[in-house]
């Protein structure tokens, strides 16, 4: 096992209730600290689930994962928490705003799970929402953004509590080519800037290219790219 792998999987496995078949099936990866993965392969070929594993979502039928050196495998539900709100940052498709929120409240609240207080919160995520373009906009509520605006707020609440490991779940999915485009130059730069590590759930084989590395799934088994190590690719 490297010392700086940021996550490291064995021999996962993932069954649901009532389904015959496990959706994920033996799989292990391995992923270095500051790579950016992308994570691809058909609909239904179980990365999104693989995702919700790595971002302690959810929690394995069998096998071991370690996160940041830490075995996060057999951790329950309130445990996982914990480690979502200290190391992990999400963006989904679908954005995932609180809608009765404004965007700078969108913002602050992981900020205020972190334990900041109240004038740290709203600093950090202020200057967060100016680098993301959105300054004119910390009053609004995420009806009246556009799609590329919701993800950019989205983004700014996903680093704001400065996660080590960033999930994004299609982030591109559900936005026209060029609004995708500068998501993911966002996404690119906040990389840049801050050195997490960052794995992209995506169909688009553009947005792949981004990549260091892109790890195929077919049927619950990872095709090629699960190891960090090109000899072993
Ligand atoms: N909570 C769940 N309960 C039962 N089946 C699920 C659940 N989540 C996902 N699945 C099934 O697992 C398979 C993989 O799903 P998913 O990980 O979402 O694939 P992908 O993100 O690659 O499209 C699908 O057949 C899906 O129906
Ligand atoms: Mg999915």
């Amino acid at each position: 096992m490297s010392g700086s792998s940021i996550v490291e999987a064995h021999g996962i496995r993932k069954e649901f209730p009532n389904m015959t078949a496990p959706v994920l099936d033996d799989v292990s990866m391995t992923i270095e600290s500051g790579e950016i993965v992308a994570l691809r392969g058909p609909s239904g070929s179980g990365k999104s689930t693989l995702l919700n594993i790595i971002g302690c979502l959810d929690g394995p039928t069998r096998g071991t994962y370690w996160l940041g050196g830490r075995d996060v495998s057999t951790l329950n539900r309130r445990e996982r928490a914990w480690v979502r709100l200290h190391y992990i940052g999400f963006v989904f498709q679908s954005f995932h705003l609180i809608s009765d929120n404004t965007v700078l409240e969108n913002v602050t609240l992981p900020l205020y799970y972190a334990g900041l207080d109240r004038t740290e919160r709203e600093a950090r995520a202020v200057e967060l929402l100016e680098r993301v373009g959105l300054g004119h906009r910390l009053n609004h509520r995420p009806a009246q953004l556009s799609g590329g605006e919701k993800q950019r707020v989205a983004i700014a609440r996903s680093v704001a509590a400065q996660p080590r490991l960033l999930l994004a779940d299609e982030p591109t999915g559900a936005l026209d080519t060029k609004t995708g485009n500068e998501v993911m130059d966002l996404l690119l730069e906040m990389h840049a800037a801050r050195s997490f590590t960052l794995i992209i759930v995506t169909h688009d084989p553009e947005v792949a290219e981004f990549c260091h590395r892109q790890i195929f799934l077919r049927d619950g088994k990872i095709v090629t790219g699960g190891s960090s190590h090109a000899a072993n690719a």
